[in-house]
């Protein structure tokens, strides 16, 4: 049974990362739309989130360290300089570097739910690294819902007849479907993989088990090498337009926004994985693509809700709930227990 301060915790981060998804997906679909002199370079947007991440970690270290300096300055020191461990965030942080400039890509070619119900995706990569990496057993139930995602999936990509008449106007504004689908199927396979590999490192130990380092210590591991990434990406793909035109051309209120709720959702997600799951952040996703749908329709006037649009979203919907239910099988942590 959860306790009620773990039922809290949950549900908080459920309702919070549905808001910042939400958020985040409509505002990063509009400033990439909208009609401005010049567009923000995405790449300065993943660097400066994860420069955010890491000094909001390092504060968070002080607290935890009782607002002491010295002491926070020699756990920080440590943390960083145990090098086989820091060395172990490597993958999943090129992973999400990668992951956070493709999903930009996305969502300068296709509309905001489409992105959403596409990349639940991940639910499905995520399914099949638990049970590689963290020898997690799926039950039958669990895989049908798994090949529900992928009907509801592949319904949501089916055009439908009023497709066949679309304007000029609206294709351009569609943008190319073909790159937007693969940035988010190669996204898909990078948040399963990092995300369990992530949690392995926070949960189990580096091993399955061992003395496991606390989050904000991983976190900042994983932030060095965020902002390294970062760097190397925005300078090979943005170098000259960055020495023309600044870092910061083409930044507005919104971009700042955006930075922010990426650096703070990436923050809430760390949290949820590492005291619920990554199932959890499947549930997230679909009330966010209710929201983001909504939202999409009334306020961006930037979506067709065809009927395989939403027969698939359905789908998709229904097939995480299904999958996220609980037939009085053992816990996860049980069986991973027995397991170890
Ligand atoms: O879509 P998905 O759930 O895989 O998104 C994960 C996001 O969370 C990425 O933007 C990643 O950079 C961020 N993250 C983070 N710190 C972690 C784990 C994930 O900032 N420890």
């Amino acid at each position: 049974m959860l306790s009620v301060s773990e039922r809290t915790l949950k549900l908080s981060c459920l309702v919070l990362l549905t808001f910042i998804t939400t958020s985040t997906v409509l505002l990063m679909r509009y400033s990439r739309t909208e009609k401005v002199p010049q567009h923000y370079l995405p790449s300065t947007a993943v660097f400066l989130a994860e420069v955010i991440k890491v000094i909001t970690c390092v504060c968070v270290l002080y607290i935890e360290e009782g607002y002491d300096v010295e002491e926070a300055s020699a756990t920080l020191y440590h943390g960083i300089t145990d090098w086989n461990e820091t060395f172990k965030l490597i993958i999943p942080s090129a992973m999400y570097t990668l992951q956070n400039n493709l999903l930009f890509i996305a969502l300068s070619n296709l509309d905001a739910p489409t992105y959403q119900v596409t990349y639940q995706l991940k639910i499905l990569t995520t399914a099949i690294f638990s049970v590689m990496l963290l020898g997690r057993k799926l039950k039958t139930h669990q895989w049908v819902s798994l090949v529900l995602l992928m009907i509801g999936v592949a319904l949501v990509q089916i055009p439908n007849d009023s497709s066949k008449s679309e304007t000029h106007e609206s294709a351009k504004k569609r943008g190319s479907l073909f790159l937007g689908l693969m940035s988010v199927f190669i996204a898909s396979f990078s948040s399963g993989f990092a995300g369990v590999y992530f949690e392995r490192l926070v949960k189990f130990g580096s091993h399955g088990g061992g003395s496991v380092p606390r989050l904000s210590i991983r976190n900042i591991q994983m932030g060095i090498f965020g902002v390294l990434f970062g760097a190397i990406a925005m300078l090979y793909s943005d170098y000259y337009s960055i020495r023309q035109g600044g870092m910061l051309q083409g930044y507005n209120l919104i971009t700042w926004s955006i930075i922010a709720l990426q650096a703070f959702g990436g923050l809430v997600i760390a949290v949820t994985i590492k005291y619920a799951d990554n199932i959890l952040k499947g549930f997230s996703t679909s009330f966010s693509i209710i929201l983001s749908s909504l939202c999409s329709y009334f306020l961006l006037n930037d979506l067709d809700l065809s009927n395989n649009f939403i027969l698939g979203s359905f789908l998709v919907i229904c097939a995480t709930f299904f999958y996220g239910c609980k037939f009085n099988y053992p816990e996860k942590e049980e069986v991973l227990q027995q397991k170890g």
